[in-house]
C-alpha cells in the first residue's frame, strides 16, 4: 500500500512509519520539522526507507505532491502544547485546523484514490473524565472544577446532590465533549472535519482518540509536551519534578506501541470506518506514581516537589473505556506501564535532555495559566 504519514518525523508518527515499513508498505512522510519539537536538525529516528518531504500541511502545493498515488493517509501532524495553545492561538489554529482543511481539500479533488483516512484525535476533547456517585447511583460528567474550589486547594469532585466524593469510571466515546483549551478544540475540529468530509466523499475515515501517550522518542526538550517527558527531562538534569495539585490526579498512560497497533488495525479492518475510538489502556495511574517510577528507574534519589499550584484548564482524572476499540477494531493494549517505562528508561539513559521546563512554567505562570 502507498501510505502518507503527516507528522511522520514526530514521536508517534515515526513509530508508525517504522511499523508500516516493516510490514512492506511504501511510506511517504510530510513533516515540517517544528523546531520546538525537533531542535535545529532532523531527528536521527527519521526512517531512511521512507520518502521524506519537508513541508507544511498548510502548503496546498506540497500537500498535493505528497498525496500523489497515496492510498492511505495517516494525519498525525499537529502542534501539541496545551498551555502554549492558550496564547499562541493563531499558530495552533493554523497548524491543526487550517492544516487539516488544506489536506482535506486536496484529498477531495480525487476522493476515489483513497482507501482510508486515519486521524490522530485526543482525549483532551473530553475535558474531565467520567465519574459516578455511588450513593445517588448515577454517572456524572462534570465540567472543570470551579476556580474558587481550586484556589482553596480542594482538588476532588463531590456530588452536587449528596456531597459525597465521586468515583472515577472509564470515559467512553459517548461522554459529552468539553474541550477546555485551544489545543483540545483544534483536536476536536481535526477529528470532526475528517469524519464529516470522509463521510460525505466516501473516504473510510477513522479517528483515534489517544490518551496520555508515552514512549521512546518523545521530545524531551519540548517543555510543552506530556508529563512523562517533562519529569524525565527534569530528573536527567538532577532536578526534582514539580507536581501540580497534590499528585493524586490520574491519567491513562498508553505506550506508543499500542498507539501504533491501533493505527494498523484501523487501516486493516473496515469495522471502525467513520467512527471515533478511545485508545488507552483502561488503567489509571497517579502523577505522583509516575514521578516515583521514573525516579526509581533512573536510580535518582530525587523526590518530587508538590507545589500545590494548579494549571488552568487541567482535569482531575480521565481514564479510557476501551471496549469500543476492543470490539470493533480488535484492539488490546499489549504493553504494561511497568514494561513501557522500563523501555523508556533504557532509552532515556542514552539521551541528553536540555531542561527548559522552568522557563516554560515561568512563562505559563506569567500568563496566569499556572496559579
Ligand atoms: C494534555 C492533553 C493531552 C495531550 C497531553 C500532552 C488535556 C485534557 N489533555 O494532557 O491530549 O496529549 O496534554 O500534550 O488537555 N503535571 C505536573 N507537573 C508537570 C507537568 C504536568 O504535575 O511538570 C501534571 C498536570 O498538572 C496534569 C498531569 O500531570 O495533572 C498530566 O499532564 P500532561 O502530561 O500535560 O497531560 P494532560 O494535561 O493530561
Amino acid at each position: 500500500m502507498n501510505i502518507l504519514v503527516t507528522g511522520g518525523a514526530g514521536f508517534i508518527g515515526s513509530h508508525l512509519v517504522d511499523a508500516l515499513i516493516e510490514r512492506g508498505h511504501t511510506v511517504r512522510i510530510l513533516d515540517s520539522l517544528v523546531e520546538q519539537v525537533h531542535g535545529p536538525t532532523p531527528p536521527e529516528h527519521l526512517n531512511q526507507q521512507a520518502e521524506f518531504i519537508q513541508g507544511d500541511v498548510n502548503d496546498a502545493e506540497i500537500v498535493a505532491k505528497a498525496l500523489d498515488k497515496v492510498e492511505v493517509v495517516y494525519h498525525q501532524a499537529a502542534e501539541v502544547g496545551v498551555g502554549q495553545s492558550m496564547y499562541e492561538i493563531v499558530r495552533y489554529v493554523k497548524a491543526n485546523d487550517l492544516g487539516t482543511a488544506v489536506l482535506l481539500e486536496e484529498m477531495i479533488k480525487r476522493p476515489q484514490q483513497f482507501k482510508k483516512l486515519i486521524v490522530a484525535s485526543s482525549m483532551s476533547i473530553y475535558g474531565e473524565g467520567a465519574y459516578r456517585c455511588e450513593f445517588c447511583d448515577k454517572s456524572i460528567f462534570p465540567f472543570l472544577r470551579p476556580s474558587e474550589q481550586l484556589a482553596a486547594h480542594d482538588w476532588d469532585f463531590k456530588c452536587d446532590e449528596c456531597g459525597s466524593e465521586l468515583r472515577t469510571i472509564g470515559t467512553s466515546e459517548e461522554k459529552p465533549l468539553y474541550p477546555t483549551s485551544v489545543y483540545a478544540v483544534s483536536k476536536q475540529d481535526q477529528e470532526q472535519f475528517c469524519l464529516a468530509v470522509g463521510r460525505a466523499y466516501k473516504i473510510p475515515t477513522v479517528a483515534l482518540r489517544y490518551f496520555n501517550v508515552y514512549g521512546t522518542r518523545q521530545a524531551l526538550s519540548n517543555p510543552y509536551t506530556g508529563v512523562c517527558a517533562i519529569f524525565s527531562s527534569r530528573l536527567l538534569n538532577d532536578q526534582a519534578p514539580t507536581i501540580f495539585e497534590d499528585g493524586e490526579q490520574s491519567r491513562d498512560f498508553v505506550n506508543v506501541k499500542d498507539i501504533v497497533q491501533a493505527n494498523l488495525l484501523a487501516m486493516e479492518t473496515s469495522g471502525g470506518d467513520y467512527q471515533a475510538f478511545n485508545i488507552g489502556t483502561g488503567r489509571a495511574t497517579s502523577i505522583k506514581q509516575i514521578s516515583e517510577l521514573l525516579a526509581a528507574g533512573l536510580g535518582k534519589d530525587i523526590a518530587p516537589v508538590i507545589v500545590g499550584k494548579y494549571r488552568e484548564g487541567d482535569i482531575r482524572h480521565c481514564v479510557a473505556d476501551i471496549s469500543k476499540a476492543k470490539e470493533m477494531l480488535g484492539y488490546t493494549p499489549s504493553v504494561t506501564l511497568e514494561d513501557g517505562l522500563a523501555e523508556l528508561l533504557k532509552w532515556l539513559g542514552e539521551q541528553d535532555a536540555e531542561d527548559k521546563v522552568e522557563a516554560a512554567t515561568a512563562e505559563l505562570t506569567s500568563r496566569a495559566l499556572v496559579k
